[in-house]
């Protein structure tokens, strides 16, 4: 989805500051492996997961925007939209892999669908942001989990490259919580 746009140099790019130039690696997989599947199955769609980032920071987005705080609101609306794209591309590698990307988590989630019920929503700023660092760190272990269970090199290079966007995440929710714990 944003694959071209997330090679282009990064002051052409309309997220700006909010993604990093570093290309994405070819959405490949070496062999159909349904183990691996399940294992993605959980950063797709379980507790912890993309589409849970997605919503928890789009929710965090319409809660900032309406009290007026547009600098973090175009923050967390730049890294929901970041998280669509590792949605696409983990769902990309579910299917190459076997698997079916529907709504569920696997191991995590004993193959339970989704709910909105996993989100943070959370009444504060800091509450919200803090539960946004907080879903960062949990993904960033898990996907290393993962990067260890997994011997296909063509998913440890993708998975490696979304731990480095995490990472990147991590730093701007923290500077962000940072920046308004001296305000208020
Ligand atoms: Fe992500
Ligand atoms: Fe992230």
């Amino acid at each position: 989805m944003y694959n071209t746009l997330n090679n282009m140099p990064e002051h052409h790019h309309p997220m700006g500051k909010y993604v990093l130039p570093e290309p994405y690696p070819e959405i490949n997989v070496s062999a159909k492996n349904p183990f691996y599947a399940g294992l993605l199955l959980d950063d797709y769609a379980s507790q912890k997961s993309e589409l849970n980032a997605i919503n928890q920071y789009f929710y965090h987005h319409l809660r900032f925007k309406d009290v007026g705080l547009q600098d973090i609101a175009e923050l967390v609306v730049a890294i929901s939209i970041t998280e669509m794209h590792h949605l696409e591309m983990i769902g990309e590698l579910i299917l190459k892999l076997g698997g079916d990307p529907r709504f569920r988590g696997f191991q995590n989630n004993n193959n339970q669908y989704y709910s909105g019920e996993y989100v943070y929503y959370g009444n504060h700023v800091l509450e919200m942001l803090s539960a946004d660092i907080e879903a960062e760190k949990g993904a960033i272990q898990q996907y290393r989990r993962h990067v260890d269970q997994i011997q296909d090199p063509f998913i440890k290079a993708i998975l490696n490259r979304i731990i480095m966007d995490e990472e990147y995440h991590l730093k701007l929710f923290m500077e962000a919580y940072r920046k308004y714990s001296a305000k208020s």
